[in-house]
């Protein structure tokens, strides 16, 4: 009905629509003379990345150890009363053709603005299965430990925590993120409803050579050090057989107070994370990738890198267990007073969250010199199947 009366419409109202086209761009010409404007630039190397696809098939899902694109959304649902195992697999294989089209630029089978779909720019779909999941399939067995404590600093915000399933959108094109985020929850509606979305961004491959390490709002180098092998830190080899191949995801929003940043100096930002800010390198080092010296002492004898900075803290003796970093930043609505909504949305895979978040985040619950200007508002923890076949579907491990 809606189209009919869209298509009579346009017949209708197409004239007067074409006539005021032409009256403006016949003003715009009227206007303009040769020589009025510079040549229109040469278009940039954009196709490439408009063109650039991500393997969406495989042993794991994409969008974990793919390279961060510019621009995520996380999309968190809770299930609608009644969506139990047999609904969700149907749910999951709407929402993997979905992913598999639109990740290859192809539009989804329902996809009312197909045309959107043609520039790919990096697309992929991740999905993952929180607490609530388990409890509606009737597969409690099946669910690992998601478990996180509370944190005394935590601030949390149910707007921004927890949720059934997860839905994670990166690319390098917002407007291709958009059509997917609106296709993905368009298909989900039948079966869930959408309790939190939460969009992130670093700097595109055009401002910045892909594989540097980018910087967060604080100004810092952020995601310097990784995991040794992603084979035993982040992907599932024992445990339920139905998640091998798949990871664990915590996903924490945490706010930044950029005002009171501010007023810090470089040397006490420096001091609270015990890198430096202009190259990233430890204080105990030159070069962004030296190894931090932690028992290196000044000429007081004071430890060059204070005992309560975030990179002490935050280490992992064991190369094989650090947890992967892939973080955005986010940017939300500015105050009557100028003041922005800053922060991160700290984003960490991992194979065992007790084992590697958990330390870690307790730690720097306890002392860490940063929690003076970050508060975590939102915190979520979802089990990511592994990746699927051509002929598969995310999730077919636990739910088939
Ligand atoms: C807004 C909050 C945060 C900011 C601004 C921040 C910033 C940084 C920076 C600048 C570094 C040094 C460069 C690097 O290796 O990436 C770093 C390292 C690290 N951070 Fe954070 N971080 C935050 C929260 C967290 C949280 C919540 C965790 C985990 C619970 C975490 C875990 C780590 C780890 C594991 C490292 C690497 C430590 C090493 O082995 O050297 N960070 N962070």
């Amino acid at each position: 009905m809606g189209r009919d009366i869209t298509r009579r419409g346009l017949i209708a109202g197409g004239a007067v629509a074409a006539g005021s086209t032409l009256a403006a761009t016949g003003g715009y010409l009227a206007a303009a003379r040769p020589g009025d404007r510079p040549a229109p630039a040469a278009p940039p190397a954009a196709a490439a990345t408009g063109a650039a696809t991500e393997p969406f098939h495989g042993p794991h899902q994409a969008g974990i150890a793919t390279a961060p694109q510019t621009h995520a959304a996380f999309l968190g649902l809770d299930l609608r009363p009644g969506t139990g195992r047999e609904a969700l697999g149907r749910l999951m294989r709407i929402l993997t053709d979905d992913a598999r089209r639109l990740t290859a630029g192809r539009a989804g089978l329902a996809d009312a603005q197909p045309e959107l779909a043609d520039i790919p720019a990096r697309l992929t779909v991740t999905f993952g299965f929180g607490p609530g999941l388990f409890e509606a399939a009737g597969l409690e067995r099946e669910r690992p430990d998601l478990d996180l404590p509370a944190f005394p600093i935590d601030r949390l915000r149910d707007r921004w925590s927890g949720g059934d399933l997860l839905v994670q959108l990166c690319a390098d094109d917002t407007v291709t993120l958009a059509h997917a985020l609106r296709l993905i929850a368009k298909d989900a509606r039948a079966f869930a409803t959408v309790r939190w979305t939460q969009r992130g961004f670093r700097r595109p491959p055009t401002s910045q050579p892909a594989g540097l390490t980018q910087r967060n709002l604080m100004g810092q180098l952020d995601g310097t050090v990784q995991p040794a092998d992603l084979g035993t830190a982040v992907w599932i080899a024992g445990g339920p057989a139905w998640l091998r191949g798949g990871t664990l995801m915590v996903l924490r929003r945490i706010r930044m107070d950029l005002e009171k940043w501010d007023e810090a100096d470089e040397g006490a930002k420096e001091f609270s994370i015990g890198r430096r800010l202009a190259g990233g390198a430890p204080l105990t080092g030159r070069e962004e990738h030296d190894e931090p010296d932690f028992e290196a002492t000044d000429r007081l004898g004071f430890r060059v890198i204070h005992d309560d900075a975030h990179i002490r803290l935050a280490r992992t003796a064991d190369p094989s267990r650090r947890m992967l970093r892939r973080s955005y930043n986010y940017d939300e609505e500015v105050d009557r007073d100028g003041v922005t909504d800053s922060g991160l949305l700290f984003a960490s895979y991992q194979a065992d969250i007790g084992r590697q978040f958990v330390p870690v985040q307790r730690r720097l619950a306890a002392t860490d010199l940063l929690n003076a200007w970050t508060v975590p508002v939102g915190s979520a923890a979802f089990a990511l199947p592994p990746g699927c076949a051509p002929d598969g579907w995310i999730g077919e491990t636990l739910l088939a």
